[in-house]
C-alpha cells in the first residue's frame, strides 16, 4: 500500500538527512512493515523496530530483509522500551499522524538519542482531508511545521530543521471518490 502512497524518495531524504553510518544503531517508531528499517538495514546500520501492533510486527519479521535481524519490540511511541541514551538515530516515517500525544512521543524519541544523535520524522503537513480519521486510525489531521518546531525544542533538541521533503503522499479514499494529495515534511533535530 505505501508505494502507492509517496516512493522511496522519502526514505532516501530521511537517511541521507540522518547521515547514517555503518554499524551505528538506530530506533525506527511505529516500523510498521519496515519501509525505513529496510533501507537502514541496506546501509549497515543495526535496528530497534518498535511498534505497539502485535500483528506489523509479525509482518515484518517475514520480510526478507528480517533475516538480517532488526531487533522487534511491542511498544508505544509515548512509552518506548528502550533506555535513554541508548541510539544514534531515531526515525518516524507516518507513524506521528497515529499517536494521541505527539509532543510526548517526540520527547519520549530525543530521551532515547544519545548526546549528538539525530531525530528524523517524516509525515504528513496538515491537511484538510477529513475521511483520512473516519477510515483510518489518523489521530491528526497532519500537523503544523510550527509546532514541529516548538515541539522538537520542548524536547531539547537542537539545529532542528523542518522544510518539505520533496514529495507528496497520495491516498485515496476507500469509500468515497476523494483522494487525499499532502506534501509530506521532513523535521531533523539533534540532541
Ligand atoms: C502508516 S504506518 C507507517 C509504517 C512505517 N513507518 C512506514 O514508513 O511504512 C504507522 C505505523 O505506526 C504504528 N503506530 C501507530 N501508533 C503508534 C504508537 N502510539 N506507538 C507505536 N507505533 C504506533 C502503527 O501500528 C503502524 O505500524
Amino acid at each position: 500500500m505505501r508505494r502507492t502512497y509517496f516512493s522511496e524518495k522519502v526514505r532516501d531524504r530521511a537517511l541521507s538527512e540522518a547521515r547514517v553510518q555503518k554499524r551505528k544503531l538506530a530506533a525506527d517508531v511505529g516500523v510498521g512493515t519496515g519501509f525505513i528499517t529496510e533501507g537502514l538495514i541496506a546501509h549497515g546500520v543495526e535496528v530497534l523496530a518498535i511498534d505497539e501492533s502485535l500483528r506489523m510486527l509479525q509482518v515484518l519479521r517475514r520480510k526478507a530483509f528480517s533475516a538480517a535481524g532488526p531487533h522487534c519490540c511491542l511498544g508505544s511511541a509515548e512509552y518506548l522500551p528502550i533506555r535513554s541514551g541508548a541510539v544514534d538515530y531515531v526515525f518516524a516515517n507516518m507513524c506521528l499522524h497515529h499517536v494521541v500525544h505527539p509532543a510526548a512521543a517526540i520527547g519520549e524519541m530525543a530521551r532515547i538519542l544519545k548526546k549528538g544523535g539525530t531525530l528524523i520524522i517524516t509525515d504528513l503537513d496538515e491537511h484538510t482531508f477529513v475521511f483520512l480519521t473516519e477510515e483510518r486510525t489518523d489521530q491528526w489531521m497532519g500537523f503544523r511545521r510550527e509546532d514541529m518546531r516548538a515541539w522538537f525544542a520542548e524536547a531539547g533538541l537542537k539545529d532542528t530543521m523542518v522544510e518539505y521533503a520533496g514529495e507528496r503522499a497520495r491516498v485515496p479514499s476507500d469509500c468515497t471518490d476523494y483522494s487525499a494529495d499532502i506534501s509530506i515534511f521532513i523535521a531533523r533535530g539533534k540532541k
